[in-house]
């Protein structure tokens, strides 16, 4: 198998690329391959929302020319899709947030008997890292990045 792994991260050496970092090296232990995508490094904007996408059969459509076409390939092309964030405000991050919202792209006739989705049968993930105020964790997110995301 091949999985993409994202990951929503602000913070490089962070509870979530750490924890993510464990992920894949147990894939790489049962024979599965793994991509990993930086989408802090990656320019992802939000939804715009034209719905210019459902115009397209076969391929997503997205018109928003950025990084998130590149993304759409890679994950169609996996087997397994692993998203990896921290959970800010009860929500995940918002590097993940745009690339979820612009993700509609990849569904046809939603809701509909017809629907279906670029992405149907990946194996998919979730990896959620939190913090609980009142307990003192290894690496609570008080320890804050200085400076640009990616210092
Ligand atoms: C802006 C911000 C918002 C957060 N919101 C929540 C929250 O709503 N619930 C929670 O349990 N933890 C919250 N946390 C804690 C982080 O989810 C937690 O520390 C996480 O492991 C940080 O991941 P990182 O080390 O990869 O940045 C928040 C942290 C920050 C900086």
């Amino acid at each position: 198998m091949n999985a993409a792994t994202l990951l929503a991260r602000p913070r490089p050496d962070g509870n979530t690329a750490r924890i993510l970092d464990w992920v894949e090296v147990d894939l790489h232990r049962i024979d599965h391959d793994t991509e990993r995508i930086d989408l802090t490094e990656l320019a992802i904007g939000g939804c715009t929302p034209c719905c210019a996408c459902t115009d397209s059969a076969e391929a997503p459509g997205c018109v928003v020319a950025d990084d998130a076409q590149a993304v759409f390939r890679k994950l169609i092309a996996a087997d397994g899709i692993v998203h990896a964030t921290p959970l800010y405000m009860w929500g995940v991050g918002a590097q993940l947030k745009a690339l979820l919202d612009r993700s509609l792209c990849l569904v046809r006739d939603y809701g509909s008997p017809d629907h279906r989705s670029f992405v149907e049968g990946r194996r998919t993930a979730l990896v959620l890292t939190s913090a609980d105020p009142k307990r003192r964790t290894p690496r609570r997110s008080r320890r804050c990045s200085r400076g640009s995301p990616s210092s």
